[in-house]
């Protein structure tokens, strides 16, 4: 084998990711070596805390307090940022690109928000960006859909991307548990983030869609852009609904191509049982994909932990390291289309889309409400496919649960805001986006 000289990285951020990244590093060294034909070398890693075990033998004077020692070091071929958060974060990517240093990154905040810089300045300097570990941790998305996926006109991406959220709503329709009582079981299994309204409010998966749907399409997708919406008002008797129409609740990220425009949103989401994407439980993720040419593909896997996570990152340090070897940095394009050729689509407003609908009220047992209920619906345009109404209860609420005929977003709102206002409902109502087929 010819001796070429190794590569070195530098990583910046010694937590969980990096940690399971530098196991690895270690661990599979001679695989690696045979991959790549030289050797990885990791000649720093910065981090605030230069105290606490993690478990990996290291040489003496490897660990820094000090960023520069990795981003001013000519020798240092790649950085790896691993510090989550989008201020320091962007600072240190975009110096490292200014240094003519490859970059890579699990930080999917830094990606949805500061991308298209980042990108620019990747491309303009010539250099590798990899950033396989910011989408569902271990499953390999990105490279999927900017290599594997590279002939396909991708028609539509529905993903379970935050185990957090699919932890909670499986534990609630298996076992009956109370939220938040879950919620402190999800973050007692290490998946939730930092700050756990992230997760449950939907904010993390929007996050992730905004740098799939931006790869898959060729659009930039601006994170405000997306309509987010949490699992928070889910509730086990919505999800015993649910079961009873033949659908589970997952909190979906959706992003399609409707009439020239693209749909991106993340919002809690009705799904028939029959469905593969029903049947990923607990911490799981997957992403389902609809290519024009070649159908429809899961990807399933875990989305989160030290070692999957880490395992992307040395995935982009195998690519970088090719790159590097065979003088062919930047083959790839960040974004996944050549910088030119990338284009705005609209991103449709929410109250333009179309969907079926469960919609829950909690209205008086009363003679004369369903009518008054059905007699708004209708006239905005909603038509009703079924209905259920629990228990009976004479002079007090029960839940009055429907599911909708295709309609527009904005219609089903314009009723809704009407029907909360009767004095016959109480409570606001909730209403949860059924996806699939509208059955005949
Ligand atoms: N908090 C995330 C989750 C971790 O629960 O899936 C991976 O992004």
């Amino acid at each position: 084998m010819t001796v070429r000289p190794s590569i070195k990285i530098g990583f910046i951020g010694f937590g969980t990711v990096a940690s399971g990244a530098i196991k690895i590093l270690l661990k599979q060294k001679k695989l690696l070596e045979r991959r790549i034909g030289t050797t990885f070398e990791i000649a720093k890693i910065a981090d605030r805390d230069l105290k606490s075990d993690r478990g990996i033998p290291l040489p003496e004077g490897l660990l820094t307090s000090d960023v520069t020692e990795i981003l001013q070091d000519p020798d240092i071929d790649i950085v790896v940022e691993l510090i989550g958060g989008t201020d320091h974060a962007r600072g240190f990517v975009l110096d490292a690109i200014a240094q003519g240093k490859h970059v890579v990154t699990a930080n999917k905040a830094l990606l949805a928000m500061h991308g298209e810089e980042i990108f620019e300045k990747a491309a303009d300097k010539g250099v590798d960006l990899g950033f396989e570990a910011s989408v569902c941790g271990g499953i390999p998305i990105i490279r999927e859909i900017k290599e594997g996926l590279a002939a396909e006109k991708i028609n539509a991406i529905y993903g379970i991307m935050n185990g957090t959220c699919n932890y909670i709503l499986t534990k609630m329709r298996d076992e009956g548990c109370d939220f938040d009582e879950v919620l402190k079981e999800a973050q007692a299994l290490g998946f939730a983030e930092a700050d756990p309204r992230l997760d449950i409010g939907g904010g993390d998966t929007a996050h992730k869609l905004a740098i799939l749907s931006n790869l898959a399409f060729g659009t930039p997708v601006a994170l405000k852009e997306i309509y987010t919406e949490g699992i928070e008002k889910v509730s086990s008797i919505d999800i015993a609904f649910a079961d009873e129409f033949g659908y589970d609740i997952k909190l979906l990220a959706i992003t399609k191509r409707v009439d020239g425009e693209i749909e991106a949103r993340v919002h809690p989401t009705m799904i028939s049982k029959d469905t593969l994407l029903s049947k990923v439980n607990g911490v799981f993720n997957a992403v389902y994909v609809d290519g024009e040419s070649v159908g429809e593909l899961l990807f399933y896997g875990q989305g989160a932990g030290s070692l999957p996570t880490g395992s992307a990152v040395v995935s982009d340090l195998v690519d970088i390291a090719r790159n590097i070897t065979s003088q062919s940095s930047g083959r790839v394009p960040s974004a996944a289309f050549v910088p030119s050729e990338r284009e705005a689509l609209r991103i449709r407003p929410m109250a333009e889309i179309q969907s079926l609908y469960y919609v829950r009220f909690m209205a008086q047992d009363d003679p004369g409400v369903l009518s008054k209920i059905s007699g708004i619906l209708g006239k905005n345009n909603i038509s009703i496919s079924a209905m259920i109404q629990q228990g009976r209860k004479i002079g007090g609420s029960v839940p009055l649960v429907m599911m909708t005929h295709m309609a527009k977003e904005q219609d089903l709102q314009t009723a809704l805001s009407e029907i909360d206002q009767l004095d016959c409902i109480s409570g606001s109502t909730l209403l949860i986006r059924v996806e699939g087929e509208e059955s005949s």
